[in-house]
């Protein structure tokens, strides 16, 4: 390490990286504080906070932060109908400005100079903690210790071994990062994009040849672009989430499988479970097209993108993400409303929406009966509306009759 450091807070997942970190900061006399975020991973807290005090930490954080990440980080994704080229639904990214700023809360209570993680300088996380960390604090020194002693498995099992280090049990095959919004698997047999996910990979979801053999339907309510009620019940969005992922787990549904253009210039194979944001994200936009109008939807898809580009980019801290997102939030004003799926095989398909707020009419759009334009009303309209395209040809032609009526 070239910066001189007294005190840091590292961002502590309990894994094999981070646990040799501490020990690799203590041993250069660097006081660690740790600090283990659950936000739906499922990390049981107390074997953790052993685990950092075990390998030398003075102090930990076990901080349960499911309802600030569901509300401040998932909330404008769904809103913003996040899927980062046109399939990722961020989870893992959303992930790292939350942490980054209880990090730098954390450094700042602790008199701490530096934050730390454990991320590697081949990964998207690595930019998004170091950016969001230095725009929100910039005299505090981001360290990311794997980056900079660069040793292998091997050589950190050999480390940990030589400390008397507790080395956290089974190691899978895999990198895998969780929370509520979403798995990602990376690495081992998922390397190589030829070849298909092995069964082993998924946790969340049954694959769809197993799934049952007949569709569940399921009504989401949705107030303001937000899910707030599953099959009629109301339910918190954390609430909702974790139960979706199980249903909608069940019927196998929410795999992703895709080539993912990094911000690290290069692309990588990346395979998701994540059920309740397939479904979820799903239902939004059917709901947004009952709701909005034209207009809006080719706007806001430009919109939702560029907030998807920016938060998967590490910029978070970026103005402009966060006039996007009070915009996207405003657009999301009337998606109120209820949506029906059909969860069936590893699909989820949307077969019906409804809302008070519907830019739609039965009797404008219905063939049957109701309002229909008269043939001269239509040719006008026809007329208005070619009048451009009619004009331009008609001169580049060399002549002055567009064809009118
Ligand atoms: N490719 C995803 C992203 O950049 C997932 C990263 C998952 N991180 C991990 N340590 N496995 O957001």
């Amino acid at each position: 390490m070239n910066e001189s450091i007294s005190k840091v807070v590292l961002a502590y997942s309990g894994g094999l990286d981070t646990t040799v970190a501490i020990k690799w900061f203590t041993e250069q006399g660097v006081e660690v504080v740790t600090f283990t975020a659950e936000i739906g991973q499922g990390t049981d807290l107390e074997d953790v906070e052993r685990r950092a005090y075990e390998a030398g930490a003075v102090k930990h954080y076990g901080l349960n932060l499911v309802d600030e990440f569901v509300f401040d980080y998932v909330a404008p994704a769904i809103r913003a109908n996040a899927k980062y080229e046109g399939e990722y639904p961020l989870s893992s990214a959303l992930s790292r400005p939350l942490i980054s700023a209880k990090l730098v809360e954390i450094a700042e209570k602790e008199g701490a100079d530096a934050v730390a993680h454990g991320c590697t300088s081949k990964g998207n996380d690595q930019v998004r903690f170091d950016i969001t960390v230095r725009a929100l604090n910039p005299d505090l020194k981001v360290v990311a210790p794997t980056r900079i002693w660069r040793w292998t498995r091997q050589q950190e099992m050999e480390y940990a071994k030589s400390r008397g280090l507790r080395i956290p049990e089974s190691h899978s095959k895999y990198s895998i990062d969780q929370n509520l919004w979403g798995r990602s698997i990376e690495g081992g047999p998922v390397e190589d994009p030829w070849n298909e996910p092995p069964e082993d990979a998924f946790e969340w979801t049954v694959s769809p040849e197993r799934a049952p053999d007949s569709p569940e339907y399921v009504t989401l309510g949705f107030e303001k672009g937000l899910p707030s009620s599953l099959n009629g019940e109301e339910m918190g969005l954390s609430e909702l989430i974790a139960e979706l992922n199980s249903l909608a787990g069940k019927h196998g549904i929410g795999r992703i499988d895709h080539m993912e253009s990094r911000i690290i210039g290069f692309k990588s194979r990346e395979v998701y479970e994540a059920p309740a944001a397939v479904v979820i994200l799903k239902a939004h936009k059917d709901l947004e097209k009952l709701v909005l109008t034209r207009r809006e939807l080719q706007f806001k898809e430009l919109a939702d993108r560029e907030w998807t580009n920016l938060v998967y980019e590490g910029l978070w801290g970026d103005p402009l993400r966060e006039s996007l997102q009070e915009m996207i939030g405003r657009m999301n004003e009337y998606v109120t409303g209820e949506v029906r799926l059909k969860l069936y095989k590893g699909s989820a398909v949307v077969v019906g929406r409804k809302s008070q707020y519907a830019a739609y009419s039965l009797e404008v759009a219905g063939y049957d009966e109701g309002w229909y334009p008269t043939d001269e009303e239509a040719r006008g309209f026809i007329q208005a509306w070619g009048l451009h395209t009619l004009m331009a040809r008609a001169a580049r032609r060399g002549v002055s009759k567009v064809g009118i009526g």
